[in-house]
């Protein structure tokens, strides 16, 4: 069914919309769910709404949180969330995607220390509770641009995403990939220093790590076998291992479907578009076993090529050539199998916000239905962070709900601060 946009005006539609569509949308009508802590890595997570990292290109030059970044996560702390997962900070100058991306450096980790501590007094002295608060560390790879201007490090050369760019491609050298990996432990410390319960090691949306585990057609220690394409992210792993200690921990933000065919996409059956999590499964298999992480994000698709893959929107650069349900169920039924076959492991969902002021009894369906122990919401924490206490009343007023218009993501690639158009527009416009 070809795409169309929000028109629903009560669950009965989407739940009929959905099931016409075949699309694994659990809506619930109650949001009591949401609402039962969670224990993880020996701190008690208040309730089950996560943030998603959400990119702001609105730090300093040399990477501090400006004001604008402050003003973000004040927001974000005061509305409660359980989980705050921070977002992308630059391992390496090099492999930031903007001049303005955070980046964190001996330098500046007090500015990021100063930060966490006012998160956690906010959230603290209005709901009681403080959230836990996981900082994104990534190598920004195709997509780097630190001077403004892309000067892509890339892993192989993937014709899918490079068709129509005219730019220069130079594959990253494996004694390059080498210090790639050595830098998280560098960052690992700081983040730590910083006082961040966790760190993650961003394997997701086609950046570095995550390029590289459909690195097929490289030759050499970092493609081809599972084991080579895995090794990058697995020696990240064991750099920021030597830099742990006491409570803090590792883990990753996901992508279990890139989206694209072999052999230029993970967690991609092999001869269609099909959703494959056998690599995917292993491979979270293996970061619990081997490095002990407590939880996975799990997320999909390339925020620059195949959007609605990552986000299913209204508006876009393009009309999918599918249904926005279809994109939600997608994304929801990986979710909920990764869940199903790792029950041990705690798994936060991710693109809730499409369903707008129905998010909630989404959110509601999957973690009620053990289908998720988290709801990650990105879009919905811009337009309007509180919607985390109108949960609890189950739908949300649609006059205050992100409404998917990709307003966000335009200022994102235009390397402006990043923030809601519509619902926080004395800030934020195109
Ligand atoms: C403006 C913008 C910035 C984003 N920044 C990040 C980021 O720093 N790290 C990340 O993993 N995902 C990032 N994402 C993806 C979101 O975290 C999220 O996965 C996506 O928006 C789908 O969830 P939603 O439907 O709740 O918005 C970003 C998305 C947008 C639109």
């Amino acid at each position: 069914m070809s795409h169309e946009t929000f028109h629903y005006r009560n669950l009965d539609e989407i739940r009929q919309k959905a099931r016409d569509l075949g699309a694994f949308v659990p809506l619930c009508d109650t949001t009591s769910a949401l609402f039962r802590p969670l224990e993880l890595a020996g701190r008690t997570v208040a309730n089950r709404i996560a943030f998603q990292p959400m990119e702001g290109t609105d730090g300093t030059g040399a990477g501090a949180p400006g004001p604008l970044t402050w003003r973000r996560y004040e927001r974000f702390a005061q509305a409660g969330p359980g989980l705050i997962w921070f977002e992308a900070v630059a391992t390496v100058p090099e492999g930031r995607a903007s001049a303005h991306q955070l980046y964190l450096t001996e330098e500046n980790v007090g500015e990021f220390a100063r930060l966490v501590d006012h998160m956690r007094e906010l959230c603290l002295k209005r709901h009681g509770y403080v959230p836990v608060i996981i900082m994104q560390a990534t190598n920004s790879g195709r997509y780097s641009k630190p001077k403004g201007v892309p000067e892509p490090l890339v892993a192989y050369r993937c014709p899918p995403l490079e068709e129509g760019l005219d730019q220069p491609f130079r594959v990253l050298t494996d004694e390059e990939l080498q210090r790639y990996e050595a830098a998280f432990e560098t960052t690992a410390r700081l983040c730590r220093t910083a006082g961040f319960d966790g760190m993650d090691i961003k394997c997701c949306h086609r950046y570095l790590a995550c390029e590289l585990l459909s690195a097929y057609t490289r030759p050499g220690p970092y493609g081809g076998s599972y084991e080579n394409r895995t090794r990058f992210l697995k020696n990240a792993y064991r750099a920021a291992g030597a830099a742990v200690s006491g409570d803090f921990f590792l883990t990753s933000r996901l992508n279990v479907y890139d989206g694209f065919a072999y052999p230029y996409g993970f967690g991609v059956h092999p001869g269609s578009l099909d959703v494959d999590l056998t690599e995917p499964v292993r491979l979270i298999r293996e970061l619990k076993e081997e490095f002990g992480i407590p939880l996975i994000n799990v997320t999909m698709g390339n925020p620059y090529k195949n959007p609605h893959v990552n986000r299913p929107y209204d508006h876009g650069n393009y009309i999918p050539d599918e249904h926005p349900l279809t994109g939600v169920g997608r994304m929801m039924g990986a979710v909920a199998e990764i869940q199903r076959q790792l029950p041990d492991l705690p798994v936060l969902g991710s693109a809730f916000s499409y369903l707008r002021q129905f998010s909630p009894c989404l959110a509601a369906g999957m973690v009620s239905g053990g289908h998720c122990a988290l709801a990650g919401f990105g879009r919905m924490a811009f337009a309007d962070p509180d919607f985390v206490d109108q949960c609890r009343k189950g739908i949300l007023d649609p006059a205050a709900v992100c409404v998917a218009c990709g307003g966000c993501a335009a200022l994102l690639r235009a390397g402006r601060p990043a923030g809601c158009i519509v619902r926080d527009r004395e800030v934020y416009h195109l």
